[in-house]
């Protein structure tokens, strides 16, 4: 049994580094596992310029540790205002590669994306005539579509259309938690990719009720059954580069998710690697680890390979039960599990 795995620095496609104190508490713990990052612009005010993308990118990068290095690249907040200008400018800066289409309502600082997709058009054209990515929360909002339902009723009333209609529109359904959501990507052009997060490959929706409520594994879209968990996992052994790693790392207060009306969101980034690399052991897959951590985003979105490398170890370890911020507690994702891979610092 190997005792080590070796492989090319991983990129996180999709994290939520926050702002203020918890961006200086929350950005070493990925600056500590991947080299380069998808930073998602659900700020409050939302990051809709390319202004504020680069100031924000500065704040980031001032709190990385000295000695580590780690490239933020940013994306733009669609809203129903945004303007195609914006993304002219945003396509001649080689740290912005993205736009984030957000469902106005769907998840954590929503309020300010689109209300009808159809307002887009304008934005989208200009996105495909420049190269710069969508990244899709892929979820309608409708009261009446069941909350499990909203993923794959996204791809059939808004997704699959908006393909048809910008066929040369490079599109990254983030964060998939569906059968349908694998077969759309996978049976799509290869302009069409999926990122897909750590606890849908490793939790079905049990882990959400396991003994009572448990909301530090609630996140959107929602963990789904196990049947989905299963193409998931198969989606991401399989070596099909349309599906990569994004963690979705999301982290909210303990108090903010331990709540009556707790916030969305699983704080993976402590153990990012860690947590990969056990769904893909228990999928006899660690040799698909590399092309899927490492290789496929930097692939679709057309950037170099990392060349230096990181070291897994066999060795287990318990995550921890909680982290300190500030005077706040975070409580990681898999809190108190036993994991059998450490990244080596
Ligand atoms: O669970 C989630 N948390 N899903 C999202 O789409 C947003 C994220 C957040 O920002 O908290
Ligand atoms: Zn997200």
């Amino acid at each position: 049994m190997a005792t080590e795995l070796i492989l090319p620095q991983p990129d996180d496609w999709h994290v939520h580094v926050r702002d203020g104190a918890l961006l200086n508490t929350v950005v070493p713990y990925s600056a500590r596992q991947f080299a380069r990052a998808l930073i998602m612009p659900n700020l409050q005010p939302p990051v809709t310029t390319c202004e504020q993308a680069l100031a924000y990118r500065q704040r980031i990068l001032a709190a990385v540790p000295s000695g580590q290095s780690f490239n933020p690249l940013m994306t733009l907040y669609l809203t129903d205002h945004t303007d195609p200008l914006d993304i002219t400018r945003a396509a001649l800066n080689e740290c912005i590669l993205a736009a984030k289409l957000y469902p106005a309502g769907a998840t954590t600082h929503s309020e300010a994306g689109v209300t009808a997709i159809e307002r887009l058009d304008p934005v989208l054209d200009t996105l495909q005539e420049q190269g710069l990515v969508l990244c899709v929360h892929g979820e309608v909002t409708d009261a009446d579509v069941d909350l499990f339902d909203r993923e794959a009723v996204f791809i059939d009333r808004i997704l699959a259309p908006l393909v048809r209609r910008f066929p040369a529109l490079k599109v990254v359904l983030e964060h998939i938690t569906t059968r349908e959501g694998v077969e759309f990507v996978r049976d799509s052009s290869g302009l069409i990719a999926a990122t897909i997060t750590p606890q849908h490959l490793l939790y079905n929706r049990n882990a959400l009720f396991r003994g009572g409520l448990r909301p530090h594994y609630y996140c959107l879209p929602v963990l789904k059954r196990e049947t989905h968990r299963q193409a998931l996992l198969e989606a991401a052994t399989s070596g099909n580069p349309k599906f990569f790693l994004g963690t979705d790392s999301a982290p909210h207060r303990r108090q903010d998710k331990e709540s009556a009306c707790g916030c969305a969101g699983c704080f993976s980034a402590p153990a990012a690697l860690e947590l990969y690399a056990e769904a893909f052991e228990h999928a006899g897959a660690l040799d698909q680890l590399a092309g899927f951590a490492s290789h496929y985003g930097a692939d679709f979105y057309g950037l170099a390979r990392n060349t230096a490398t990181v070291t897994l170890v066999r060795d287990r370890w318990q995550v921890p039960e909680t982290l300190p911020c500030n005077g706040d507690t975070l409580i990681p994702l898999a809190a108190g599990e036993t994991l059998s891979w450490r990244l080596r610092d």
